[in-house]
């Protein structure tokens, strides 16, 4: 089996990215974050205090979550429930950034990473995929951009949803979680020393898609 790992901060892309090589390698695509959001999502909804790792760890015993795929597509199934709309919300979004420094957290998620990655060909995203999850993956890329432009990205994207949305709250919100997710103590968002760094600054999606393919291309034996 083939494993591609993309790392990087909150809204560099990768997400769009790893849908758009996985199509065209006809790899599949695994949103690691959502692994990380369903759990924040559950934490929430059963009141737990997700800046506790006692409170949370707490709660791990009561969770199912796994995967699905339709069409290429990536479900999120949280106790027999798809919550995959659900999740993208930025309550979800701080309370994944929040469980996602609990070490038993981490180490709950890892088998299901793993297994996916034994089992097919994968294009998987996250914080710590070329350095923890997929050490040994055949390419690693980690993707950046400024703060700036992530932010506007994200507004955008917002905006076009039809969700009102403040620039700067959501550079403020971004600029949170990049500190936190690479700053905590366990697995921080760091690129992998054998990975291939990629800032699309300043692209289009479509260049952006181009270089990656052409760095697949070169680099996947
Ligand atoms: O990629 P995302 O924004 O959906 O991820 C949500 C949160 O989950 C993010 O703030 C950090 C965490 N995360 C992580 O710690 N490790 C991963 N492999 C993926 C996500």
């Amino acid at each position: 089996m083939k494993a591609i790992a993309i790392d990087g901060p909150s809204g560099a892309g990768k997400s769009t990215m790893a849908r758009k090589l996985a199509e065209k390698l006809g790899f599949i695509y695994v949103d690691t974050g959502a692994l990380y959001r369903a759990i924040g999502l559950f934490a929430l909804s059963v009141g737990a205090n997700i800046y506790e790792p006692a409170s949370v760890s707490g709660i791990l015993a009561g969770i199912d979550i796994s995967l699905k795929y339709s069409d290429g597509q990536q479900q999120v199934v949280l106790n027999g429930k798809d919550v995959s709309g659900e999740i993208r919300s930025e309550a979800v979004s701080m309370a994944a950034s929040a469980v996602s420094a609990i070490p038993r957290v981490r180490e709950f998620l890892l088998d299901t990473q793993r297994k996916l990655a034994r089992e097919n060909n994968v294009i998987m995203d996250g914080r710590d995929i070329g350095t923890v999850v997929l050490p040994d993956a055949d390419l690693k890329i980690f993707l950046t951009a400024s703060p700036e432009e992530r932010a506007n990205r994200r507004y955008n994207q917002l905006i076009k949803k039809g969700v009102s949305a403040n620039y700067d709250a959501v550079l403020k919100d971004l600029e949170k979680r990049d500190y936190d997710d690479s700053n905590r103590e366990i697995c921080p968002l760091k690129p992998a020393e054998d990975s291939i760094i990629v800032d699309t600054t300043g692209n289009e999606l479509e260049e952006s898609v181009e270089l990656l393919f052409n760095i697949v291309k070169e680099n996947l034996k």
